[in-house]
């Protein structure tokens, strides 16, 4: 007899970064973050966990290649998820002993693997939120971020919708080091993103490689963890709270810059942004300048794609710039795509932005503000 449940999870986007840490076990950072969650219609892992007295190991499936679950990570998630089950079957004698159970988990993603677009988040959220199920775990999505959390950090904040913060907590356990909703998706609905992949290929130095070494060499670190964030979080759950895009916008763009000079400041230094993001952000500033505010704010993670964000009613200034420079590349076929217009004016002087631009990005993706992990069919 085999026990299953499925999932969705979402990809997030954070616009208060999370990078460092201060506990590598338990994946506890230096500072809080916040993100946005995108729309499962887009970009999703889709997984599905079962066990039966008949699976001889536990095992572990992405895309169909197996995993390597041996790792402290996994071991944690598959370790905690089965202690809470056990609390459970302990209360209930009635209920089938599945916590003894070994699982099997088979993860799919409808977008490319560690492009930097924060699959492991995705990925993570998946895995945790379709084992709750599985066990039928009362646990809240907060419950269940402390787990998703030591599975990669990012995580946390993918098992709910909208924008969420996750909080860096002060206990050495991480009992508080949680993710929380700052606002559902149907209080900013109108928030867009827009995805331009600047490479497919599997990224040089990991997240978590990279933060390591900035917490250990960054002198601006300090600056950015104890003084800059906690600022900006206050100022962009504001922002969230008043649906007011400009001071969104411009804390997104800042904290992307303040997280990437910190990058460039540690030895030896670690470059993500690529002359293609650098011509995405003259792009932006430029289509911000021609609009005469601020109508569009880019971000970028570990990694040289830019995340643009725009509120629907800018779609076309915003998206429709984007769409005249790089034509019909494979993003802009899927529904959201074609309905934006591509006969938009590029702002002028731009000519080598422009070049840089159409050499660089490979693809698109256009996609919204969207909800936390649902539950599906199985595979
Ligand atoms: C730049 O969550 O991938 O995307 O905890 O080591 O797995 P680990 O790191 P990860 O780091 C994400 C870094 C980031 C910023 C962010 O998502 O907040």
């Amino acid at each position: 007899q085999v026990h299953r449940a499925s999932t969705f999870a979402p990809v997030n986007i954070a616009v208060i970064k999370y990078w460092g840490k201060r506990d590598t076990k338990l994946n506890l950072p230096t500072n809080s973050s916040l993100s946005v969650t995108l729309s499962q219609d887009d970009l999703r892992t889709h997984t599905t966990a079962s066990c039966s007295p008949d699976f001889t190991q536990d095992s572990l499936t992405l895309n169909g290649k197996d995993q390597d679950i041996s790792g402290a990570r996994t071991q944690a998630c598959f370790r905690e998820l089965r202690q809470l089950r056990k609390d459970v079957e302990a209360g209930d004698s009635s209920l089938p002993k599945l916590a003894d159970l070994k699982l099997k988990v088979v993860s799919e993603n409808n977008f490319p693997t560690a492009a930097g677009l924060a699959s492991s988040a995705a990925g993570f959220a998946a895995l945790v939120r379709a084992i709750a199920n599985l066990y039928q775990l009362p646990a809240t999505p907060t419950d269940l971020s402390k787990i998703a959390r030591q599975g990669s950090g990012s995580a946390c904040r993918s098992l709910f919708g909208g924008y969420a913060g996750w909080q860096k907590g002060e206990e050495e356990d991480g009992s508080d080091s949680l993710a929380y909703e700052v606002a559902p998706a149907s209080h900013w609905p109108d928030m867009r993103a827009c995805i331009l992949v600047a490479s497919a290929d599997k990224k040089d130095i990991s997240s978590t490689t990279g933060m390591q070494a900035t917490v250990a060499t960054s002198a601006l670190f300090q600056e950015r963890a104890n003084i800059v964030v906690p600022k900006r979080m206050k100022a962009m759950e504001k922002a969230i709270q008043n649906r007011d895009f400009e001071a969104f916008a411009t804390l997104s763009m800042k904290d992307s810059n303040n997280f990437h000079a910190t990058c460039l400041d540690t030895d030896p230094p670690i470059f993500y942004m690529n002359d293609t993001s650098r011509a995405a952000v003259r792009l932006c500033e430029a289509i911000n300048d021609a609009a005469g505010k601020i109508v569009c704010g880019y971000t970028f993670d570990a990694g040289p794609n830019a995340v643009v964000y725009y509120l629907a009613e800018d779609e076309e200034r915003v998206a429709g710039t984007f769409k005249a420079i790089l034509g019909d590349k494979t993003g802009w076929e899927g529904k959201k795509g074609q309905a934006v217009k591509s006969d938009v004016q590029v702002p002028e002087g731009n000519e080598v932005v422009v070049g840089l631009l159409q050499k660089g990005i490979s693809r698109v993706i256009l996609t919204s503000v969207g909800d936390g992990p649902r539950k599906t069919e199985e595979h």
